[in-house]
């Protein structure tokens, strides 16, 4: 691209690019896809004319509302990005006028957007527009624009409207239909800047914008203006620059009473910095983000891009210092499930975060934390004990799952994820254990990690019944990631995470008495627990029933889930994505054996060290024969696990599938929104899957196995206050284990362990 912002973009393997303007099907994909965002705010890549079709959106972490809605979602906020050009009664619109060149560039390194686009009105003039926008990782209240007009061939009168669009509503479900969830409450103007604050509807949150737009011809200084709309003139081969900075903040943090004041005073400094220095201190938080979190791959520059466009959507959703908002199924790009949180957060989503950004991820168990009260009531509710996290969480930590929702065939089914799904309570244990595990911030754990472990245990001492005939426990009607058979009994994926939930809290209670036992005994008296209680979830843990079949070796999904009708799958689309039968219903699925994501081999990737080898394979084998992968949790998992048992080719398939979801928008949805999971089981199925990385016996054990052209992959882990610089070849592994003090770090790699002293860089080899 030859723009005037060109100087300002990464070398090309930084770059997404958008090559011809956005036909209507893929206009809301690219909106998508093209997302600018910081954590603290999300807003959808739409053209700043707002061309028919588009739908504008910009999400605020942590901003909810319910009008109009059957549960609390997302709510759509007022788009600062709004900008037209009219030049003599036509609007300059890539719908409207005709298109000569078109262009826009993502770039990932440093969270900007850049457009450039001639158009050509009815009386054959042509027009150059260039844009460039970003909402700035540093300054996470600041949003600025910058846009270049001129005029190609005649001189024109034009209109300039420039606006924060209050009108933006929620796309809505197909049972509600759109709805608008704020209101305004003040618009005033001060000096060079505007402003304008919103209202939502029930949960009364305050959402107040400043906007400064200057405007300059050539490469002058440029005025600002209060004006919204007017008149210009502009002479041929002319250009003009127009500077928007606008700001946004909420009264989540910050008193009704002082919003106006703080978003007025940060916007005067902002716009006092001027363009070109934001841009500086956005370009400077984007290198830091980089240095721990980009993954080098040499042999593969496609792939090496499009990972860095999943691990870019991750660094733009991740919230710093904010304990009080997790990440929903499809991030801040779009309105898919409401925004709601899922267990994706803690699955998929959180060793990214554990991994580059520990303070991220803490803040994502934070937000768990925080809302242990309503999760107890959601467990009294339906007559347990301890805390049943809601399976769709928004802003309350109440259950918010819609009572109903439109099915893969498109027909509107009753929902019951979250009477059933309660493997999330033991998918956050999971989490914080993982976090724990890899940071050993034992403050967190005493703060909030030991009361999540022994509630979430608690639970699970409620949910079973005993089987006096077979001496064992049972899990009664549940349902597992497999959402095709919805409530059924002793699902393995259920029963084992809730041992290894129970016998996790019983390990760290006795961790805990025996290393900091006056915590331990505040924690235990808050939640009234006793030894005796927690002696007994030892008993339950190593009693659960999981079922081994006999004849197939294997581990049965479910009670009777071999004897369901065996639909093996052969047919495969062109991504080689399989096929559903054409003689199988969607709504018949619960009568088959056809699964939709990994549920049995989601295990065999969280727990490397339960099953042999053999066992993996087995289970592994047996079940991806039957999984249709409905559900972008279900490649990245079924990735690692088929490159660990040696089905490899279809394990970089996978990968790629993963990989590419929302690039290619395989699912068909990528316009709702990109899938969380998927950005998060992709950096897994490379770190865990290539790069072989697990914890092993409480030390970074690593059995990279990379595919056959990646010459090497390099990466970085944070572990335990020390990074780990990783570079992985054929047959050996690189580490620098970077740390203030002096030591070394235990790395098991393959079957031996080796000691590391801490910054120096050790090779170690393998013979083939
Ligand atoms: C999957 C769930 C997932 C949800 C949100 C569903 O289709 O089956 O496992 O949590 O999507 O991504």
């Amino acid at each position: 691209m030859k723009s005037i912002f060109s100087k300002y973009l990464s070398p090309e393997k930084w770059l997404i690019r958008e090559n011809k303007w956005a036909c209507p099907e893929e206009l809301n994909v690219n909106e998508s896809v093209l997302t600018l965002g910081n954590g603290y705010v999300g807003s959808r890549g739409i053209y700043e004319e707002i061309p028919e079709g588009t739908e504008p959106g910009t999400y605020i972490a942590g901003v909810f509302d319910k009008a109009g809605a059957m549960v609390a979602e997302l709510v759509n906020v007022p788009n600062p990005i709004d900008f037209r050009i009219i030049v003599e009664g036509e609007k300059l619109d890539i719908t409207r006028m005709d298109v000569l060149e078109h262009e826009r560039v993502l770039d990932l390194r440093k969270g900007i957007l850049v457009r450039r686009t001639v158009f050509m009105d009815t009386k054959k003039r042509r027009f150059l527009y260039e844009s460039m926008r970003f909402f700035s990782l540093f300054d996470t209240h600041v949003g600025c624009m910058q846009v270049y007009f001129k005029s190609l061939d005649r001189e024109a009168k034009i209109i300039i409207q420039d606006a924060i669009d209050d009108s933006v509503t929620n796309a809505g479900s197909i049972l509600e239909g759109r709805k608008r969830h704020t209101q305004v409450v003040d618009v005033s103007s001060t000096g060079e800047l505007t402003y304008m604050c919103v209202k939502t509807y029930t949960r009364k949150i305050r959402i107040a914008y400043t906007s400064c737009l200057a405007v300059a011809r050539g490469r002058g200084q440029g005025m600002p203006t209060l004006n919204k709309i007017f008149n210009m003139s502009i002479d041929k081969g002319e250009t003009l620059r127009f500077t928007k900075i606008f700001t946004i903040y909420t009264s989540r943090h910050i008193s009704q009473r002082r919003i106006k004041a703080i978003a007025l005073r940060d916007a005067r400094k902002a716009a006092h910095m001027g363009f070109e220095e934001l841009l500086g201190r956005n370009t400077e938080a984007w290198r830091k983000r980089w240095a721990a979190a980009d993954i080098l791959i040499k042999g593969d520059e496609d792939v090496e891009k499009a990972l860095r466009f999943n691990i870019y959507h991750m660094i733009i959703s991740g919230k710093e210092a904010d304990e009080d908002v997790s990440i929903g199924a499809r991030t801040l790009s779009g309105e898919g499930y409401r925004g709601h949180v899922f267990w994706d957060t803690e699955m998929f989503l959180l060793p990214f975060y554990i991994y580059t950004r520990p303070d991220i991820a803490r803040n994502l168990l934070m937000y768990r934390y925080n809302r242990l009260n309503p999760a107890r009531e959601i467990a009294a509710k339906q007559g347990y004990r301890g805390t049943l996290f809601p399976w769709e969480s928004a802003d309350s930590g109440r259950e918010v799952t819609p009572p109903y929702a439109k099915n893969l065939d498109g027909t509107i089914i009753e929902i019951k994820t979250m009477d059933y799904e309660h493997h999330i309570v033991a998918d956050v244990a999971y989490g914080v254990w993982h976090y724990h595990e890899a940071s050993k911030d034992t403050g967190f754990m005493l703060r909030a990690g030991l009361e999540i472990m022994f509630e979430t245990a608690r639970f699970w001492a409620s949910r079973v019944t005993y089987n006096k005939k077979k001496k064992v426990y049972e899990i009664k009607r549940a349902m597992g990631p497999d959402e095709f058979h919805e409530t059924v009994d002793n699902s393995a994926y259920v029963n084992i995470m809730a041992s290894w939930n129970l016998e996790k809290a019983h390990e760290y209670y006795e961790h805990f008495s025996k290393t900091k036992g006056f915590y331990l005994r505040r924690v235990s008296r808050k939640i009234s627990l006793s030894p005796g209680e927690v002696k007994k979830w030892k008993e339950i843990a190593g009693r659960i029933k999981v079922t081994h079949s006999k004849t197939k070796k294997i581990i049965e999904q479910f009670d009777g889930y071999l004897r369901k009708r065996d639909i093996i799958i052969k047919q495969f689309d062109k991504f080689f994505m399989p096929i559903l039968p054409r003689n199988v219903k969607i709504r018949d699925m619960s009568k088959t054996q056809l699964v939709k994501q990994a549920d049995v081999v989601m295990l065999l990737y969280l727990f490397p060290e339960m099953f042999s080898k053999e066992e993996a394979k087995r289970n592994y084998t047996y079940y991806i024969a039957r999984t249709l992968h409905k559900s972008s949790l279900s490649p990245s998992i079924h990735s690692i696990v088929g490159n660990e048992v040696g089905d490899t080719a279809r394990g970089y398939i996978l990968f790629l599938f993963s990989l590419y979801a929302d690039l290619k928008n395989t699912h068909r949805n990528t316009s709702e929104g990109i899938h969380a999971a998927s950005l998060g089981g992709t950096w897994q199925a490379c770190i865990m899957g290539f790069g072989g990385f697990r914890i092993m016996s409480g030390m970074p054990s690593f059995e990279p196995r990379l595919p056959v052209h990646w010459k090497e992959m390099s990466f970085s882990i944070k572990w335990r206050s020390r990074n780990l610089a990783i570079r992985v070849k054929d047959t050996s592994l690189e580490v620098t284990v970077f740390s203030r003090k002096k030591g070394n770090q235990l790395i098991k790699y393959f079957d031996s362990v080796y000691k590391i002293p801490f910054n120096k860089k050790i090779t170690i080899s393998r013979k083939r």
